[in-house]
């Protein structure tokens, strides 16, 4: 069995000069090994293996999945941190094929399933074991094989061993607490990134940097969809508002 990606534009018909929408887009990600029943009518299986398939007067669409389309379908238990947000990470750190990044906590999983996708390994830490059972859902359901989850305290340093990681990214509440294992983890050059919703929670982490880090910078990525549709060009209103900011440390000393 395997999956498809079926898409149904948005159809409008001209009435009296004016655009009706008449249906709207869709987008479903589904088995192939069955027949997808539509509110239009049913697509037999066997038409999932042309390129579009018409369902009384609308066309869907049949594509190959990619990996963004079975990631935004991830089951979700703690908040994920945002794809634009995911983008500035990898931006502003550099990460690639050759790193091994350090991850907690693990929440859904979110953030640790991409990077995989870009990194060599991917270990992350959580104290819940809800939350690492589905991240743990999560990864089987991507079939990501670099990832190592495990049920740690980050701010007890001592049960922790990793050493020479490029990136250890915290997205927990109290991110301060974990500098201790950051200089105890990181090489030489490597960053420490922490994401958090409250500037408070960025001055209180931003103070307890030792001096074995260089503060780079805090930043907060704002992103502005636009509606582009005929005579209707302007911001979306529906836009993700706040969601956290990113600091971003490097470790210099030993
Ligand atoms: C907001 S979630 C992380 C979401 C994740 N970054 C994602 O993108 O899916 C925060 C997680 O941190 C975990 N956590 C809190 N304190 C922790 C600690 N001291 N050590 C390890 N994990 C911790 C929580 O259990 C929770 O699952």
């Amino acid at each position: 069995m395997g999956k498809k990606l079926l898409i149904k534009k948005e159809r409008k018909v001209d009435a009296e000069g004016r655009k009706i929408v008449i249906s709207r887009f869709e987008k479903h990600l589904i088995n192939d090994d069955k027949d997808f029943n539509t509110q239009f009518g049913v697509i037999k299986k066997n038409n999932l293996k042309k390129s579009s398939v018409k369902v009384g007067k609308e066309e869907f669409f049949v594509l190959e999945p990619s990996f963004i389309d079975y990631y935004k379908q991830i089951k979700r238990l703690a908040q994920i941190i945002t794809l634009k947000d995911i983008g500035a990470i990898i931006a502003n750190t550099g990460i690639n094929k050759d790193s091994i990044v350090l991850d907690a906590g693990t929440g859904s999983g979110g953030l640790a399933c991409f990077l995989a996708m870009i990194v060599k390994k991917v270990i992350s830490y959580d104290i819940n074991d809800k939350h690492l059972e589905i991240a743990k859902k999560n990864i089987k359901t991507l079939n990501i094989k670099n990832i190592e989850l495990k049920k740690r305290d980050i701010f007890n340093n001592k049960n922790i061993k990793e050493k020479n990681i490029n990136i250890f990214i915290l997205d927990v509440t109290e991110p301060w607490k974990a500098v201790n294992t950051a200089e105890k983890v990181l090489k030489l050059g490597g960053f420490l990134v922490s994401y958090s919703p409250n500037i408070n929670q960025v001055e209180r982490f931003v103070k307890a940097l030792t001096d074995k880090f260089l503060y780079e910078r805090t930043i907060e990525v704002i992103e502005r969809e636009w509606a582009v549709k005929e005579k209707v060009l302007r911001p979306r209103m529906k836009d993700i508002g706040h969601t956290g900011f990113l600091t971003f440390a490097r470790k210099i000393k030993n």
